[in-house]
């Protein structure tokens, strides 16, 4: 049997185009996730992209055994780990429960990898384990300091595989600092399906474009930026998901432990952002400035040196492309996979 790489969360927004992009490069993937916020609809969609299912095990990450037995009959030989829980608002009332399923549950993963001797590691961490600073733009040596459970739980498996690494040699890992994924895949078939009220500009942009939403709150016109409004790196998601199959062809190469970011570079204000999706769409996107939003910061984009220097890889895709494909899959799917 050839080897297959373990995806897990693989049914999720970002894991779905990286099951794609995967079977793209010639990779077989075996996905395990617990539908927490997917659905399994997306296997038969990541089907009609890849040229097949990919195979299913419906469990949790937590679950060590099954891990392990996973890893055994699909003869598995690197993991990609996208299955956590991601709202930080969300892991402020609930912190247990973020470091259960993010910290917790990446320990059980990597008890399972040692069980095994699957030694090869992408996690999916995020631009939100850096402190605020105001220093732009954000290299991988910048301080570091999470303002939310969601970030810490990020920052501890870091710290984490990092331990690891050091302590055993053998071990590969890839720590992938994602700063704003977002848009869909070209094709319509898959994109970001998030339960109730969307935490994230794009996707509520795309509800309100699509009119599900009356208008876009955009929170504070006071920041020191372009325009007052806070400004991001989004990064298409196709792009991050080819991130990770030149991060494994690294990890294939080089052992230790590599922290990288996957960014534009370039920062975005909400009104940009706005414009371009109205841009995207045809349609007006009504709004009104209400309060900022407790915790944001004002401005955030990444140095992305690192990434293409290890990895080979830059971001290909535009903001206008972000928002076109964001909103053929808004506008085909309008209640998500539902
Ligand atoms: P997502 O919620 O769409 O996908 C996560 C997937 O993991 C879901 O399919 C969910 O059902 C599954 N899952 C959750 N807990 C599980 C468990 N215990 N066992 C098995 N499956 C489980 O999220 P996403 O946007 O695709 O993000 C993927 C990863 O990238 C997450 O770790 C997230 O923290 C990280 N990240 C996301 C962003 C972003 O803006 N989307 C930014 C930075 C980092
Ligand atoms: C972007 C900008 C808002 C919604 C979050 C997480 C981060 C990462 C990505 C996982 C900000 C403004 C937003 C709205 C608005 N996820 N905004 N009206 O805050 O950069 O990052 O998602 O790791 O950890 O913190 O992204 O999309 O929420 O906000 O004006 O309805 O849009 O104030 O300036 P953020 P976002």
């Amino acid at each position: 049997m050839n080897a297959k790489v373990l995806v897990t969360g693989g049914l999720g927004y970002i894991g779905a185009h990286a099951c794609v992009a995967l079977a793209e490069a010639g990779r077989s993937v075996v996905v395990v996730d617990n539908l927490a916020n997917s659905s399994s609809a997306v296997l038969d969609r990541i089907a009609e992209l890849a040229g097949g299912p990919p195979a299913f095990v419906h469990g949790d990450i937590r679950d060590i055994g099954l891990l392990a037995r996973t890893m055994r009959d699909h003869a598995v030989d690197s993991v990609i780990h996208f299955a956590g829980s991601k709202a930080v608002g969300e892991s402020v009332g609930l912190p247990l429960s973020y470091y259960d399923n993010n910290v917790g549950g990446s320990m059980a993963l990597l008890a399972a990898m040692a069980a095994t001797g699957v030694r090869r590691l992408i996690f999916s961490s995020s631009a939100t384990v850096y402190a605020q600073s105001g220093r732009m733009p954000l290299a991988e040596t910048a301080t570091l300091g999470a303002s939310s459970p969601y970030g810490r739980s990020k920052l501890f498996v870091e710290h984490m595989l990092a331990d690891l690494c050091a302590s055993d040699p053998a071990w590969s890992v890839a720590c992938l600092r994602y700063f704003n994924p977002v848009g869909a895949h070209p094709s319509a078939r898959i994109g970001e399906s998030p339960r109730g009220v969307p935490n994230n500009l794009m996707p509520y942009i795309a509800q309100v474009a699509v009119g599900q939403r009356e208008r876009l709150s955009v929170f504070g016109d006071d920041y020191e930026t372009v325009d007052g409004t806070g400004v991001r790196d989004y990064v298409h998601v196709l792009d991050v998901a080819e991130g990770h199959v030149k991060a494994l062809d690294y990890l294939q190469r080089v052992n230790g432990c590599a922290t990288i970011n996957l960014g534009t570079g370039h920062g975005v204000s909400v009104l940009q952002m706005l414009r371009e999706y109205e841009r995207a769409s045809g349609r007006l996107i009504p709004f009104q400035v209400v309060a900022r939003r407790p915790g944001d910061i004002d401005r955030c984009w990444a140095e992305v040196s690192l990434a293409h220097g290890l990895l080979g890889w830059q971001a290909r895709r535009s903001l206008a492309q972000m928002c076109e494909d964001s909103w053929r899959w808004q506008r085909d799917n309008p209640l998500g996979y539902r």
